[in-house]
């Protein structure tokens, strides 16, 4: 077994060598997505990074599936994944939630095993105002005969995923990455083009300072949620208060409470009877993440990671992060 430590550099592609070497059965087939995405990633990075100086901010004039705007570095990060990971042989289909249907592998290219998921960008409603955007996968494997992946093989539940991960553009760009051997952070050194190993074995906090949720919807919550929401803030006198932080891009949320510990909630409100994230795009990757650093996630009545899906779309409500701020939740939420 390789050790790291925090003054050795370790790149990506050499972390994800050494922890497919502990893998006695691995084929090197998720190693190889691993790379492509990380090339994909270098490369939103790069286009993020000149987002104010090229003429492609704004929106693109069209609307995704969910009806929503969809921004011009949208459509860019959902054609840069496709484009790197659709010829690599290691995948049957893709499934962005830029697209209503999945993303078959193009005629000529071998199909592998893996099906991968993803949210190419992020928070982009946040792009014109400079606020950090991420984008997050998710590696499903195909069960069964080989050949073209399906709808049908994408329902699985969360606690099947074999890979997930996130990259941050922010002040610098990040990703974090898990096959399960825990959570585990890169910097991208922009002046080698690398990512380097800067947060090994990802730990978040039992219990957190930050609550992240977007309180406009409050006059829309169930009693039980308003009820939860006062605890956090210290309202019912029984805990401290936690501290407000919200960004409106998941990703940047998510990633500061890992590291600083705390929550993320996206409840369900009566204008949104499942709320607004996507499970298999944004909850059930960030929820393999944050088990993998000890946290974790419900949506109020069960574990994320063992909802089983029904639809590609699936909205889901959503509470995660540090495990004694979520367990308030579940209990608080399952009455
Ligand atoms: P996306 O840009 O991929 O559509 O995701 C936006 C999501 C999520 O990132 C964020 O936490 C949430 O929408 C914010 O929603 P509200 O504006 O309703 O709070
Ligand atoms: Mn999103
Ligand atoms: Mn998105």
């Amino acid at each position: 077994m390789v050790r790291h430590t925090a003054t050795s550099v370790v790149t990506i592609d050499r972390f994800i060598i050494d922890q497919e070497s502990r893998q006695p059965k691995a084929s090197g087939e998720l190693s190889g997505i691993l790379y492509d995405l990380v090339v994909a990633a270098k490369m939103i990075s790069n286009k993020v990074r000149s987002a104010g100086l090229a003429d492609i901010i704004g929106a693109a004039g069209t609307e995704n599936i969910q009806g929503e705007v969809q921004q011009k570095l949208d459509l860019f990060a959902n054609d840069t994944i496709v484009k790197a990971m659709d010829h690599g042989g290691r995948l049957c289909a893709m499934a962005s939630e830029e697209e209503a249907d999945i993303i078959p592998i193009p005629q000529g290219f071998k199909h592998g095993k893996y099906l991968l998921l993803f949210d190419p960008l992020d928070g982009s409603s946040n792009i014109d105002v400079n606020v950090p955007v991420g984008t997050i996968f998710s590696v499903l494997k195909k069960e069964g005969e080989p050949g073209p992946g399906t709808t049908r093989d994408m329902l699985q539940a969360g606690h099947r995923q074999v890979a997930a991960g996130y990259v941050i553009y922010g002040s610098s760009t990040m990703m974090v990455y898990t096959t399960g051997q825990g959570a585990h952070g890169f910097t991208l050194d922009p002046s080698i083009g690398e990512f380097l190993l800067s947060h090994p074995n990802i730990k978040t906090p039992e219990h957190g300072r930050y609550l992240s949720v977007n309180d406009a919807y409050e006059q829309h919550w169930e009693e039980p949620v308003r009820a939860l929401m006062r605890r956090y803030r210290g309202l019912d006198g029984k805990r401290d208060a936690m501290n407000v932080r919200y960004v409106g891009s998941m990703v940047s949320d998510f990633h500061r409470n890992l590291l600083g510990g705390g929550l993320f909630a996206y409840p369900a409100n009566a204008k949104n009877p499942l709320g607004k994230l996507r499970l298999m795009y944004e909850c059930n990757p960030l929820a393999f993440i944050c088990e993998q650093a000890g946290g974790a996630a419900t949506d109020g009545t069960q574990r994320i990671l063992d909802v089983q899906p029904t639809e590609l779309h699936q909205r889901t409500p959503v509470f995660i992060g540090s495990r004694g701020d979520v367990a308030i939740a579940q209990e608080m939420l399952a009455r």
